[in-house]
């Protein structure tokens, strides 16, 4: 349904997509997983029109978004990271607009409408305007806009952000409901929790690169069965290096993932274990840990493998 080939776009000097590729189908959420800034919101606004590609090739439900752009557009349906609503336009009339957008009249526009405002959770506040909701009341209703026209392929540019745990939920439920009437939707999000939830298959973004790329399983089987090691406090440069050697060469299963004078990150396996000896080492080497966190595999591990960073700094 999704087709992203090679995909750059550059802002002057800044590349802040560079040669993304990925391919999403039917019945399926695709999920954009990166930090701020990665470029997911870029990428998104590209698939949408919104902004011109640099490079590369795009296309929905069939359909090249250069040469055959009005048919790609009426197959999309976009839920922007910026709300897009008209705020003294009451509810249902911001629905209305949307849907005549695409082209939707009469008793099929009215139905879709009710539909949607329904399974929005808003039906009783349609008369009202959006500027009298909350936040995560705006969120529902700015995913109802985008949803209106049953569009195959939607695009979701972080639709939870800022909403309250109950909103949060019911926005799961509604791409979940989408995902079953068969739509392809691409989802992009800072939490792994998200992703881990809602995401059939998901890359990870970093730096406007897809730096892995997978099921949700199959990215994390490529961790195996390490974990993570994070501790800070003061780690002299060489005599920190030539201890975790040192620990290496005896056999403990480890590596540095990222060093700095007030932290030290290190991956291995069966941590419990060999905690003690780690510390004795690093002691030894005149280290310092004021403070430890162990972590099993998660996908948020994976992120700091991969990067080095945290996925929420
Ligand atoms: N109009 C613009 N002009 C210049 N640079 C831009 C523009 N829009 C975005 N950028 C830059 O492109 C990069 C990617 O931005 P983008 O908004 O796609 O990231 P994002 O992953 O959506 O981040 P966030 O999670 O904060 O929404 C950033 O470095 C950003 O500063
Ligand atoms: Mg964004």
């Amino acid at each position: 349904m999704l087709v992203v080939d090679n995909l750059v776009k550059q802002y002057g000097d800044l590349i802040a997509v560079d040669g993304v590729s990925f391919t999403a189908g039917k019945g399926m959420v695709f999920g954009l997983l990166g930090p701020n800034g990665a470029g997911k919101s870029t990428v998104i606004n590209c698939i949408s029109g919104l902004l011109r590609p640099t490079g590369g090739h795009i296309s929905v439900a069939g359909f090249d978004i250069r040469k055959e752009a009005k048919k790609a557009k009426k197959a999309l349906g976009v839920v922007p990271q910026e709300l897009a609503l008209y705020e003294d336009l009451p509810a249902i009339d911001n629905l209305r607009y949307w849907g005549k957008a695409y082209g939707l009249r009469g008793e099929y526009l009215e139905s879709r409408v009710d539909e949607v405002l329904n399974t929005a959770g808003l039906a009783d506040r349609a008369k009202d305007l959006p500027k009298t909701f909350s936040g995560g009341m705006k969120r529902r209703l700015n995913f109802a806009c985008g949803v209106v026209h049953k569009p195959p392929v939607m695009l979701l540019d972080e639709p939870t952000v800022g909403v309250d745990p109950q909103s949060r939920e019911r926005l799961f439920e509604l791409v979940e409901a989408e995902r079953e009437n068969g739509s392809c939707i691409v989802y992009s999000t800072h939490y792994m929790e998200e992703a881990d939830r809602l995401c059939d298959s998901l890359a990870i973004m970093d730096h406007g690169k897809l730096i892995a790329q997978g099921t949700v399983a199959g990215l994390r089987t490529q961790l195996g069965a390490r974990d993570v090691l994070q501790l800070s406090g003061s780690f002299p440069g060489d005599a920190t290096k030539q201890a975790i050697r040192a620990l290496a060469s005896g056999g403990i299963d480890l590596e540095i993932i990222n060093h700095e004078e007030a932290g030290l990150t290190l991956t291995l396996s069966g941590a419990s274990q060999h905690l003690p000896a780690i510390f004795e080492a690093l002691s030894g080497a005149g280290a310092l840990v004021s403070e430890t966190s162990l972590r099993s595999p998660n996908l948020e591990t994976l992120f700091l493998l991969l990067t080095g960073k945290e996925l929420r700094e």
